[in-house]
């Protein structure tokens, strides 16, 4: 029997839609638990008036039975995460007594911006575009072991300790590196006891937590943040985030293990973006690329930077398949392209004369490559807000076949637009989800 969990994650590079994708389904979930990332997710919700962006409380609370969890693989900055919170309460959100934090997730502190801020813009470095949350240098400590890990956070001697001990190193290194003022680690240990202290009733054990839960029958969701090719070992190396973002990463992020994964959902737009710096073979970069990014209001969530666009990318969408054994495809966005009269796919790529499907895995032979082209025919039609598959256009229909046909993996969700009710559930993706909470 398959485990009652099923993970939604990102096909390429972050901003598929998740967010929306997440809280349709998360009405048939238990708990909805975020594996990682930080405060660089912007996981954009949609429900009538209200508008809610999420960065780091799963996206699954906006349902008032599900359970929010933040797992241990993901890096939480305790001041901005209250500050969601009570933005979250002013929309009259009661999340009280439903979201929880791991006691492993690790700490973001304000040393850990200062260093990405003085690296990103000194001279000679090399540019990732960065959400200049400090989300790199808090993994760089995590895996150095010198991290700070919530269940630290809540111990007041040790968290005094830490701070002080790490801002002196920090502010020599940044002072040397970047020629940058001091933190001072007075100001800062007031700042964060005072956060512990509000973080204390919501931090638990969440691996217990939710194998608790699936032990009891109930089902769980995990919630990628970012997307497969900004996985630090599977994506577009260096330009990526830091952790892991691929369907691995949910076991090693939650504390579920990888045979208690039910099923996994990739989320892609019917087209590409990216933002940040970084090679992205399909980009367009004449006016239809204009057309689709103000078409699709491709601004990023969390930082407003304009997103690059770019056409379908069949042999990059067939890897992340692979990388993450996805079962299901969602399309989002859709209706996108309804003003197109032809719309080119990628099939291939040509690298120095001979033409592949397979991904470099170095970024200069990214950067090389000569996308090989196949033109769909448009629709030319409004699919705006369609519900129902049948109502699609033919060509519609035709480009999302060829799109499930490629990619290896079955397609059981489009999206037509930002509300909750502009999706169409396609029989066999809904009896597999009622499978999942049989
Ligand atoms: P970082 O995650 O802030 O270290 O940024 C590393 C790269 O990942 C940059 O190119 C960012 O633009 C990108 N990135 C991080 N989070 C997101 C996201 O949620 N959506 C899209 N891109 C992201």
């Amino acid at each position: 029997m398959r485990a009652k969990t099923a993970e939604v994650l990102g096909a390429q590079w972050g901003d598929e839609g998740k967010g929306k994708i997440v809280d349709v389904l998360s009405e048939r979930f238990s708990a909805v638990a975020r594996y990682a990332g930080g405060h660089n997710a912007g996981h954009t919700v949609i429900i009538g008036e209200h508008k809610f962006v999420l960065q780091l409380i799963p996206c699954g609370v906006i349902r008032p039975n599900c359970m929010g969890v933040i797992g241990n693989g993901v890096v939480l900055d305790p001041i901005y995460f209250l500050d969601e919170i009570d933005r979250v309460r002013k929309t009259g959100l009661d999340i009280d007594g439903r979201l929880f934090v791991s006691n492993r997730a690790q700490v973001i502190l304000p040393y850990h911006r200062m260093i990405e801020l003085a690296a990103e813009t000194a001279p000679g470095r090399q540019k990732i575009g960065t959400t200049s949350k400090g989300i790199g240098p808090a993994y760089e400590d995590k895996m150095a072991r010198s991290g700070l890990r919530i269940i630290d956070l809540l111990n007041t001697s040790l968290l005094k300790t830490h701070i002080e001990a790490a801002c002196e190193e920090k502010n020599a290194i940044a002072h040397a590196l970047f020629g940058t003022d001091p933190l001072d680690p007075a100001k800062m240990y007031d700042d964060y006891a005072a956060a512990a202290e509000r973080m204390r009733p919501l931090v638990t054990d969440t691996g217990r937590l939710l194998n608790g839960i699936l032990a009891k029958g109930g089902s769980v969701m995990f919630e990628g943040a970012q997307g497969t090719m900004l996985d630090i070992d599977h994506g577009t190396y260096p330009y990526v985030t830091s952790s892991s973002a691929t369907a691995g990463g949910a076991s090693i992020g939650t504390g579920v293990g990888p045979t208690a994964i039910g099923t996994v959902i990739s989320v892609t737009k019917a087209y590409v973006t990216r933002v940040g710096g970084g090679p992205f073979p399909t980009e367009i970069h004449d006016a239809i690329g204009e057309q689709l990014r103000a078409r699709g209001n491709e601004y990023g969530a969390v930082t407003g930077r304009p997103r690059r666009c770019g056409w379908l990318d069949i042999p990059l969408l067939r890897y992340s398949n692979q990388v993450n054994s996805a079962e299901w495809l969602v399309v989002t966005k859709l209706d996108v392209l309804d003003e197109l009269e032809e719309i080119p796919v990628c099939i291939g790529y040509e690298i120095d004369g001979k033409v592949s499907d397979e991904i470099p895995a170095d970024v200069r032979g990214l950067e090389a490559i000569k996308p090989v082209y196949t033109t769909l025919k448009g629709w030319r039609q409004s699919t705006e807000g369609v519900a129902e598959y049948d109502k699609l256009p033919q060509a519609a229909r035709d480009y999302l076949a060829f799109q499930e046909r490629e990619s290896g993996a079955k397609i059981g969700m489009i999206s037509t637009g930002p509300d909750r009710d502009h999706t169409i559930v396609l029989p066999e993706f809904a009896a597999a989800l009622d499978g999942i909470n049989a």
